[in-house]
């Protein structure tokens, strides 16, 4: 009997889905360059389901049913490149290629026009959710045809994190869409993540509180609106105590944040694709700040502000306000993600369903939440909603918490606590609803020294002045 899915790339994440396959019934082929990994997997877990372990690509090949459907679950790069190159003449016309691993979406383009023209169906996936994810139900975000997401979409239905008898899958888009919104899921991955690191900042370091103490703020705000997988794990990371020295883990961590490049990715992208994903941009550069250490060294004795933080009496207030500033700096981050997505799906003709995309978010990946729920409503009523800012709900929301927000900012910034992601989401939220911003000065300037023109307000055309010469306007 032929296999009906096949994986290759037997690391954790890859060993997991295997499983995951498995378990819901399905014939695995399994096949890992070095065999131990393959003989390991039948080994510890071959009583899980039906699995058929292969030692070459070729044996991988013939042991799956056609139209052939294997998941490739390698290193992203040049190692990816290496598998489709060896895999692709072992294929037959109509089968089947998943990379479900964290590619980068025009990697995923390129191979999808390089298979297609072999007759392969190519299916750049993300799939979200850890190891716990691939294992017990991830978030799957798959691009590619429609034609090869009919054959996989059972599979995939069957192995992917269900909420509320939905499974979190969906087909994002042709070709490298479902990498592309991945990648964007880490973009907002880690706003969310230095969103909620400032909130334990000024809760540390402007209430003086304990790890142990903000780690039950954060349970009971898990309790409410801002429920959600990372906003746990925070309250069990501050809750844990370093069994090699009995102090708050916390402190005993270095404070240096590493990244393996999906934020870079989303940055780099936005940049080119012209959407302003501030809170994204600075959680990645407040990632890269941590690690200057040598920088960090330096600055040591750099002036600071007096001042003894926020006096007891005021405590609960804070703690309040920070919640409130939490939560309208998230609606922005998720705005500004979205808004990239809207922008990417246009850029490369995806028609990319941002209500779909919520609704897969709303469990098995990393940013699994309720929230989520939220945003599928607001695309639900609105499908070209211009930004989820001004969704009915979110704009209430903003308007009760603004004060708040603004308090915490101010608060922070006479502190001397750094709160970039708080105070750019406060920024855009604040330039997006502005009357006129002065960019109409910056128009002025390039104007005055690069006669680089500008438009009017009272008319249309191209203008110049000439502010060398008589500094009157005209057409240009
Ligand atoms: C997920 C995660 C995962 C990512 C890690 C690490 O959705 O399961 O996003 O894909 O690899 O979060 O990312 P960094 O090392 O860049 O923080």
């Amino acid at each position: 009997e032929k296999a009906h899915i096949g994986v290759t790339g037997l690391a954790v994440m890859g060993r997991n889905l295997a499983r995951n396959f498995a378990r819901h019934g399905h014939r695995v082929a399994v096949h890992n360059r070095r065999r131990e990994r393959t003989d390991d997997l039948i080994e510890q877990f071959g009583g899980e389901g039906s699995f058929v372990p292969a030692y070459s690509l070729s044996e991988l090949v013939d042991a799956l049913e056609r139209p052939r459907r294997l998941v490739v679950m390698v290193k992203a790069g040049r190692p990816t490149d290496d598998v489709l190159d060896e895999l692709a003449p072992l294929l037959e016309e109509g089968d089947i290629l998943v990379d479900a691993g964290n590619a980068n979406f025009t990697d995923t383009r390129r191979r999808e026009a390089a298979l297609a023209e072999r007759g392969l169906h190519f299916v750049g996936s993300g799939v979200s959710g850890g190891e716990e994810g691939a294992l017990h139900g991830p978030s799957i975000m798959p691009g590619g045809s429609e034609a090869a997401y009919r054959e996989l979409a059972p599979l995939l239905g069957d192995i992917a994190a269900n909420v509320d008898g939905t499974p979190c899958v969906t087909h994002v888009g042709s070709d490298g869409a479902g990498h592309f919104v991945k990648m964007v899921h880490n973009g907002i991955e880690y706003s969310d993540m230095q969103l909620i690191a400032e909130a334990y900042d000024l809760l540390r370091h402007g209430l003086g509180r304990t790890p142990a103490a903000i780690a039950e703020t954060f349970l009971d705000w898990n309790a409410g609106r801002l429920d959600s997988y990372l906003i746990e794990i925070t309250a069990e990371v501050l809750g844990h105590t370093d069994s090699r020295t009995g102090k708050p883990f916390v402190d005993v961590v270095l404070d240096q944040a590493e990244q393996k490049g999906t934020g870079r990715w989303t940055v780099q992208s936005a940049l080119e694709l012209g959407t302003p994903v501030s809170g994204i941009a600075e959680a990645v550069f407040a990632r890269s700040l941590s690690g200057h250490a040598e920088l960090r060294e330096a600055a040591q004795g750099l002036p600071g502000p007096g001042g003894s933080g926020v006096s007891s009496g005021e405590a609960e207030r804070f703690t309040a306000d920070v919640e409130q500033a939490l939560y309208a700096s998230k609606i922005v981050a998720y705005a500004q993600g979205f808004n990239q997505i809207q922008a990417g799906s246009a850029e490369y003709g995806w028609n990319i369903d941002l209500g779909a995309v919520a609704a897969i978010w709303r469990g098995g990946c990393i940013i699994r939440a309720e929230f989520l729920d939220r945003i599928r409503a607001a695309y639900a009523a609105n499908p070209t909603l211009p930004t989820l800012l001004t969704d009915s709900g979110f704009q209430q929301a903003l308007g009760e918490a603004q004060e708040s927000w603004r308090r915490v900012v101010s608060t922070a910034t006479s502190l001397g606590i750094p709160v970039p992601g708080f105070s750019t989401a406060l920024a855009y939220y604040d330039a997006l609803r502005a009357a006129r911003l002065p960019a109409a000065l910056v128009q002025g300037q390039r104007d005055f020294f690069g006669a680089h023109t500008y438009r009017r307000t009272d008319t249309d055309g191209v203008f110049h002045t000439e502010w060398a010469a008589d500094r009157t306007e005209h057409e240009a």
